[in-house]
């Protein structure tokens, strides 16, 4: 038997990763496929120092209180940590950390991609080719809305935000936001202190917030109808902050002319009637998936697992 400290994941994690976590620990990797129970979680770890868990993975009361005593710390492969219930882990003196900073840049072009994706109708020009319907360029064909000159909301001008807000004046959109307070890195952007204030004048609206007690099912019926006619929905940030039966009335309806969605309630569950609609671009949760994002964020996950299996603060603590 292995002498060494034994770190476990729920997922297969980048090249990268593993070879560095093999090369320090007996590194017990995740299986893809499988849908962890606290009990499967349990028996998985069993024995491990470390668990690094990945968004999808439910990490709730339960599974917290199964898992082998032998775990110091719970690393999130992911900046949100919303699928760990945290006053469990504080309870069970658990360390949870997180991998915040590194996946900015990858997310806010996953954002750019929805936001031109919905607005330029790429799913049904796609289609259009499969179909084999397409006779050539028309000038009315599939036409969309330009975005050049266009106003985005940014709700949650965080790291992600402002990198979203930079990639949409490069393209000529003005940029307006609503966020606790204003932000530093918003050059140029109009701050407003309520969404109601904020969302008559959004053109396209990208979410940039946790998903908290507080922002469960955000945007609703309500908060839709302040949306001019027409508007764009884009989100990268999690399924749970928009009602879907809401958005979905607002998609049949026009009132939400197109939507953009990278992330569902109940991952990897979706709302399968998105499918159906024409006007929504959807993609499956890929905001950090680049090769050097995703290796950015198991390094760090590495670097928390090595500070607090050595006794040290880690650099990214959530508890
Ligand atoms: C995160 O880190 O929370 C993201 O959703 C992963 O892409």
């Amino acid at each position: 038997m292995s002498s060494k400290t034994i770190v476990a994941a729920t997922r297969r994690l980048p090249a990268a990763c593993e070879a560095r976590l093999s090369s320090h620990y007996d590194f017990r990797p995740g299986d893809d496929e499988l849908a962890y129970t606290p009990r499967l979680l349990a028996d998985h770890a069993a024995g491990a120092s470390a668990l690094i868990v990945s968004p999808c993975d439910r990490i709730d009361r339960e599974a917290i209180a199964a898992l082998p005593a032998s775990i110091k710390i719970i690393a999130s492969f992911s900046v949100g940590f919303e699928h760990i219930d945290i006053d469990a882990a504080k309870g069970g003196n658990l360390r949870v950390t997180n991998t915040p900073g590194v996946l900015n840049d990858a997310t806010a072009d996953i954002a750019l991609l929805l936001i031109l994706g919905a607005s330029r109708r790429a799913l049904e020009g796609r289609r259009c080719l499969e179909d084999g319907g397409w006779q050539g360029f028309r000038p009315t064909l599939l036409v969309g809305t330009q975005i050049t000159g266009k106003r985005l909301g940014i709700v949650g001008m965080g790291g992600i935000g402002a990198a979203v807000a930079k990639r949409a004046q490069a393209f000529g959109m003005t940029v307006l936001y609503h966020n606790r307070k204003p932000a530093q890195d918003a050059a140029d952007c109009r701050f407003f202190n309520s969404l109601e204030e904020m969302m008559p004048h959004c053109d396209v609206l990208s979410l940039h917030l946790p998903l908290t007690n507080e922002t469960q099912g955000l945007i609703d019926a309500d908060k839709l109808a302040w949306l001019p006619a027409g508007a764009i929905l884009i989100n990268t940030a999690r399924g749970g902050l928009i009602d879907d039966d809401a958005l979905i009335a607002a998609l049949k309806s026009g009132k939400v002319a197109a939507a953009g969605l990278d992330v569902f309630a109940g991952e990897p569950k979706f709302d399968r009637r998105y499918l159906d609609l024409p006007n929504v671009f959807l993609l499956p949760h890929l905001g950090s998936a680049t090769v050097e994002t995703r290796t950015a964020m198991g390094m760090i996950a590495i670097t928390n697992i090595n500070a607090v299996l050595s006794g040290k603060e880690p650099p990214y603590p959530v508890v």
